[in-house]
């Protein structure tokens, strides 16, 4: 059958892309003899929030440290067609896990953004948020502010919101609802106007499988919907915390951005008998340098670095920290444990040749004049993003005797399990399995041949039962310890409770796998590819293949998990102050106390955004009570 190319408006209006680089030309040594206030340590997703809201106050000098390279500029981070192409890139901390027990002893491929914007430089598009139970769940334990009515103004700050036209909502069915989405924010975020041959099967198939078309933003994002993307609706590039929050302010002479510089330590001293956070040393061109803070360090190194950086500045569990060579300064026990991760499985499925997909990237020739289109005119293949999505309750998924089995493996009364035991619920209706079909190869998988089209069914679970942590080991004998060595990341897949994590992935696959044959979509799918279909007579072994196939979808939190209930609960307060410390506060996604469904970036805007509120309520009320003595 043929599926007609969709073709997307004309663009009008005719932009410059690229332009000068606007990085800042600040040497290492005179960087180091600022007088910061604050020292934000990861110029990443959450760490250049941060110092774009810290810095539009002239009277607060603020320095930020990031170990990658700028990346703005470079189409392979701005290009929304090209997603994924920076993954294993320098733009990647390209991380292994350890071999993982349950997994066939396979270690995973660990991406981690390296570059100004951090992960949000080399992410995949995806704009949403988690369910309203996911959020009420953090401030139930012990984080009063962070329940999800509290968090609303902070989804919408970051958000410039650009409707679709009227037109295009129709044909590519966009359900939105403005008043759930920002006006005014730095990040942009549009639909896409053109898309591969099979979306516009997406929302009948996913329908007739009973699920419904709903739009995902005020707290339930369970169903069928388009994806909302964070590009730019005028040139269709990447809008991220580099372009939209550092890029407009790099020339305050209060803020100042220093890449290629890798954190080592922060430096801990006493203070009025307090273990106090006065500045951070860090490594730039071979060379080592000091430089202080006189009001706060601010962590924002992401859910892998933020723990190993407090762990090498002598904040941890002395189990990890003794070994390694490090004096303990606070015991604090929760600092690198609590790793939860989405663990996500992929299905390959042969397509009609005739289907348009958006695999311009195989063709070189097809890749030039898509790249020619892009680059003149903001259209074409370029702009293509995987967008359909659907986010499935357990009752759409398996029947209810089903669910009560895997709710009877669950052992432990620690709240944080009975937390994610409160969502594996036959008669709750959240997102606990996303599905999302990609008429391409995202990732490679099988042996496709480079003759034939391919679509891909992704599944990936929402909320993990799998508990793992990230830890410094000692260094290799001879080899002093630094940042530079990676950190031990085990996410003990599937170990413990989480076997549950590995039954609901095998039987959610069933439901993967019906999709593809499922109206109208199976009109343009010739058949299954990895897993190859099963011999006559016998069935997929979903569980061997979830064993053998399964892999990190990258969305790591907890290694910092948030608890006001102090330190035997968690590693930072519901300010996001590390306990046992002061004047140090962690700000990304490591401070997620229990994972939510969603991609995880439109989370760690807000808390980004909440962190730097409560980041400069603390500055004024100190400048008052200043003041006040004077
Ligand atoms: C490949 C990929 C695809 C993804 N796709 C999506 C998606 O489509 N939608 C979505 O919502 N989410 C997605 N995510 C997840 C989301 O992007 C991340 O959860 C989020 O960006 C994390 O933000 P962060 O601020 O915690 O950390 P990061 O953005 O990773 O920032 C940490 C920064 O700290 C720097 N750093 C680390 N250690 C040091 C040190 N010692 N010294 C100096 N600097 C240091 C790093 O280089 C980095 O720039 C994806 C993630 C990845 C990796
Ligand atoms: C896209 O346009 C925005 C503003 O309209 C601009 O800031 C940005 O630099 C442009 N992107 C590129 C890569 O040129
Ligand atoms: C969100 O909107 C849907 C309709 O799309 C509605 O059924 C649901 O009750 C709303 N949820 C919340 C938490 O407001
Ligand atoms: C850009 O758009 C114009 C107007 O539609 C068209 O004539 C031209 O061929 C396009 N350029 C490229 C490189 O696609
Ligand atoms: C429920 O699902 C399980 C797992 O697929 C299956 O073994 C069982 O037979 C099903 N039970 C009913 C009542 O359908």
């Amino acid at each position: 059958m043929f599926i007609s190319k969709l073709v997307a408006p004309i663009a009008t209006v005719l932009l410059c892309l690229g332009g000068a680089n606007v990085v800042e030309a600040i040497t290492a040594s005179a960087f180091a003899a600022v007088q910061f206030d604050y020292i934000i340590v990861g110029g990443g997703t959450a760490g250049l929030v941060v110092a774009g809201r810290l810095s539009a106050n002239p009277h607060i000098k603020v320095g930020v440290l990031e170990a990658g390279t700028s990346g703005l500029d470079d189409p392979i981070i701005y290009t929304p067609g090209k997603v994924g192409w920076a993954v294993g890139t320098n733009y990647d901390w390209s991380f292994m896990t350890e071999p993982q027990t349950e997994l066939g002893n396979r270690p995973l491929f660990y991406s981690r953004g390296k570059a100004l914007g951090g992960s949000s430089a080399i992410n995949f598009f995806v704009w949403m948020r988690g369910n309203k139970p996911d959020y009420d769940a953090w401030a139930s334990l012990g984080n009063p502010g962070w329940d999800f009515n509290s968090l609303i103004p902070y989804f919408k700050k970051p958000e410039t919101f650009n409707a679709p036209s009227p037109a295009d909502e129709l044909a590519f069915k966009l359900d939105y609802n403005a008043a759930d989405h920002g006006t005014t924010g730095p990040i942009n975020t549009c639909f896409s106007n053109q898309y591969g041959g099979t979306h516009q099967f997406w929302h009948q198939t996913l329908n007739n499988l009973g699920i419904p078309s709903r739009d995902s933003f005020n707290g339930s994002n369970w169903g069928v919907w388009t994806g909302l993307t964070n590009v730019n609706p005028i040139n269709r590039t990447r809008s991220y915390s580099a372009s939209q929050y550092y890029r407009p302010h790099a020339a305050r002479p209060n803020l100042h951005v220093l890449t290629e510089a890798m954190v080592q330590k922060v430096i801990i001293q006493t203070v009025g008998g307090h273990k106090t956070a006065t500045g951070v040393i860090f490594t730039h061109g071979g060379a080592s340098y000091t430089v202080n803070a006189a009001s706060e360090v601010i962590l924002s190194a992401g859910t892998i670095q933020s723990p190993q950086l407090l762990e090498l500045s002598g904040v941890g569990n002395p189990t990890y920290l003794t070994p390694a060579g490090v004096t303990v300064l606070v015991n604090s026990p929760h600092v690198g444990e609590n790793l939860q991760d989405r663990i996500m499985n992929v299905l390959l499925y042969e397509l009609d040749p005739l289907v348009e997909n958006q695999g311009p990237l195989k063709d070189p020739v097809e890749l030039a004049d898509a790249e020619d289109e892009y680059y003149t005119n903001h259209t074409g293949l370029l702009t293509v993003l995987p967008n359909d999505f659907a986010y499935l309750p357990l009752n759409k998924v398996m029947n209810e005797s089903y669910v009560n089995h895997l709710r009877s493996l669950v052992s432990g009364t620690d709240d944080r399990t009975l937390s994610i035991k409160s969502k594996l619920d036959f008669n709750k209706f959240l997102g606990n399995l996303e599905y999302v079909f990609d008429p391409n190869i995202l990732f490679a998988v099988g042996n496709p041949d480079p003759l034939k089209k391919y679509g891909t069914v992704f599944q990936m679970l929402q909320y993990p039962f799998s508990t793992g942590h990230i830890h410094i080991q000692p260094p290799p004998v001879g080899v002093p310890l630094s940042a530079d060595q990676h950190p031990v990341i085990n996410p003990r897949y599937f170990e413990g409770n989480g076997v549950v994590d590995m039954l609901t992935l095998a039987e959610g696959l069933k439901f993967a796998d019906s999709i593809a044959r499922q109206g109208p979509l199976n009109a343009a799918i010739v058949k299954r590819e990895v897993p190859p279909e099963p011999a006559p007579g016998t069935e997929t072994d979903w569980l061997q293949f979830v064993k053998d196939n399964t892999v990190s979808d990258w969305h790591p939190v907890g290694t910092c998990a948030m608890s006001g209930h102090g330190i035997h609960k968690g590693v930072v307060d519901e300010k996001l102050r590390v306990h046992g410390v002061k004047r140090l506060r962690v700000v990304d996604a490591s401070i997620i106390p229990v994972q939510i469904s969603s991609h995880l970036q439109g989370t760690v805007y807000a808390i980004a955004e909440k962190g730097a509120d409560m980041i400069l309520q603390d500055f004024e009320c100190k400048r008052r009570r200043r003041r006040g003595r004077r």
